[in-house]
């Protein structure tokens, strides 16, 4: 067990892709961000410093931070923003996790230009349940925006219309060979052949889901979220922003005189517009031998991937993910339940306030909610008024449990396609059994949504098209092998079910991952109370925590 020391430098930095130059906002000046590296067990200390006019946070995706909730980093949640000229020490211990996480900026939409791969590796000798590969890579899909991300969203929400869309998809921040000037900036993935190499497949996108391929080849899933599953071999791999997925990729036995296309565009079943380009890599054998290195006239293999609206493959995709639930890595399903929770999850209007400039049709703009309820973000963090009991004027306690109006997704109730605002959350005792119903709602138009939920994992039990039917479809849940996760795509016109232990007393973020209903409300919070013994309750703020 160690501790890991990490310093990141947040600051500007000039880079150049689709032929324009633009100043970003980084850290260390790297794009993607730095990886940072840990084993199970070990603690991880890191300094951010602002360099920048920007408020920032960093959020250290999918970590439980099992009674370290101050180091979870959601602006206004855990935390308030560190200005510019300040800094701030998240300092956490990895507990019972190993596998791909990823941290990111959470604030605003700054989290275009500042993500990067956590690799959480075994304890020492301590060996994967998989073949031991012979190199790890983090694939981290992405997106480029020529235009400045924060203007973008503060455009939006002062006019209540939809934000424009990013320019490119990227491959580890490149977009790759089918746009302008972007030929040198391609992803290349350098094999031999005959090994086995572990992919840490990171989707960052603000917006967009994402199908990944690498044209002939087979991949291997091992891991989602930093959780073993069932392995599964497919062509083509789904993940929404939020998710990690670990796949092996065995290398062909010979060297063979071909490239092969790494493919990666977006699922995307909403009405809406957006970035329908495909980022492209190539993966490329090493040449060995004397006899290779004068063959220059490859052939190009390229892969084949579902169409942009193909939700029949990503319902099959999904369900073929299973947690590994053995001996050594038991699923520690809560097999039964102490609170029920029904949550419509999408998108609909609200009126403007006051001093909005909305372009929407009788002064509204366009809005998302759970429960009808689009989440008003405090100005001070939700942890510290719960931790010193100052909640009044800051958060109410009344989010509801059920949806406020009768719900059916075929067809849609006259009264909520207007939304409620507020900063409501829901307590939950200590280690309460929650089950979690996620309803997508089809109130102007059904869109999957990714939801994740900070400080836990949470099993995903059931899933299924339409409407959840409560009396029958529980009967069917998973309570043996389902998948654990911290990210769960609530299907287009459809349900999921999670279950989740509420053991880990603090504030938490729940939201979609899709940055821009997140920006449009589409998120709550938990609060998870103290247990009664020492090693229950969330310990006190750390001196350097920001304040507001
Ligand atoms: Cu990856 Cu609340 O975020």
């Amino acid at each position: 067990v160690r501790t890991r020391h990490y310093k990141f430098n947040i600051k500007l930095q000039n880079v150049t892709r689709l032929c324009q130059t633009k100043s970003i906002v980084t850290v260390n000046g790297q794009f993607p961000g730095p990886r940072i590296i840990a084993r199970e067990g070990d603690r991880v200390v890191i300094k951010v410093v602002n360099h920048v006019q920007n408020n920032i946070s960093i959020h250290w995706h999918g970590i439980r931070q099992l009674r370290s909730g101050w180091a979870d980093g959601p602006a206004y949640i855990t935390q308030c923003p560190i200005q510019a000229g300040q800094s701030f020490v998240y300092n956490f211990t990895i507990i019972g996790q190993r596998g791909t996480l990823w941290w990111h900026a959470h604030i605003s939409w700054l989290r275009s230009t500042l993500h990067g791969p956590i690799v959480i590796l075994p304890k020492r000798h301590v060996p994967y349940p998989f073949p031991h590969p012979y190199k790890e890579i983090p694939i981290i899909l992405g997106e480029w925006w020529k235009a400045d991300t924060e203007a973008i969203i503060n455009q939006a929400i002062q006019t209540g219309l939809a934000p424009n869309n990013s320019d490119a998809h990227t491959l580890n921040g490149l977009p790759g060979p089918l746009h302008n000037c972007a030929a040198k900036d391609t992803f290349k993935l350098k094999v031999q052949p005959g090994k086995t190499y572990l992919l840490r497949i990171i989707n960052a996108a603000l917006n967009d889901e994402m199908f990944f391929s690498i044209a002939n080849h087979t991949l291997h899933v091992v891991e989602a979220d930093a959780v073993y599953v069932k392995p599964f071999r497919t062509n083509i791999v789904l993940i929404t922003p939020g998710q990690t997925t670990n796949v092996l990729l065995k290398t062909k036995s010979k060297t063979p005189n071909a490239k092969f296309v790494i493919a990666s565009r977006p699922y995307a079943t909403g009405p809406a517009s957006f970035d329908n380009t495909t980022a492209i890599g190539f993966l490329e054998y090493k040449k060995h031998s004397l006899s290779n290195t004068k063959s220059k006239n490859h052939t190009l293999f390229r892969p084949k991937l579902p169409k942009f609206n193909d939700t029949i493959f990503a319902m099959n995709f999904n369900k073929k993910l299973h947690s590994l639930a053995n001996k050594k890595f038991p699923a520690k399903v809560p097999k039964t339940v102490d609170r029920h929770f029904y949550f419509t999850v999408g998108l609909g209007i609200s009126q403007c306030s006051k001093n909005q400039a909305c372009q929407g049709p009788n002064n509204t703009r366009v809005a998302a909610a759970i429960n009808n309820v689009s989440f008003v973000m405090p100005n001070t963090a939700l942890l510290q008024a719960h931790f010193f009991n100052k909640s009044k004027g800051i958060f109410t306690t009344d989010f509801p449990t059920n949806p406020p109006h009768k719900f059916n997704y075929t067809s849609t109730p006259p009264k909520n396609i207007m939304v409620t605002s507020g900063t409501k959350v829901v307590v939950l005792p200590y280690n309460a059994k929650v089950e979690l119903v996620l309803q997508d709602t089809n109130i102007i138009g059904a869109e999957s949504h990714p939801l994740h939920l900070h400080g836990f994992n949470f099993f995903i039990v059931g899933q299924g098209n339409g409407n959840f039917d409560p009396k029958n479809d529980p009967s069917k849940f998973n309570l043996v092998d389902p998948v654990e996760r911290n990210t769960a795509g609530v299907p287009s016109g459809g349900w999921v079910a999670l279950r989740f232990l509420a053991d880990n007393p603090g504030v938490w973020f729940m939201h979609c991952h899709l940055e821009v209903h997140t920006s449009w409300g589409l998120k709550m919070a938990w609060i998870v109370q103290d247990g009664k013994l020492h090693n229950q309750k969330l310990p006190p703020p750390p001196s350097d925590l920001p304040t507001c």
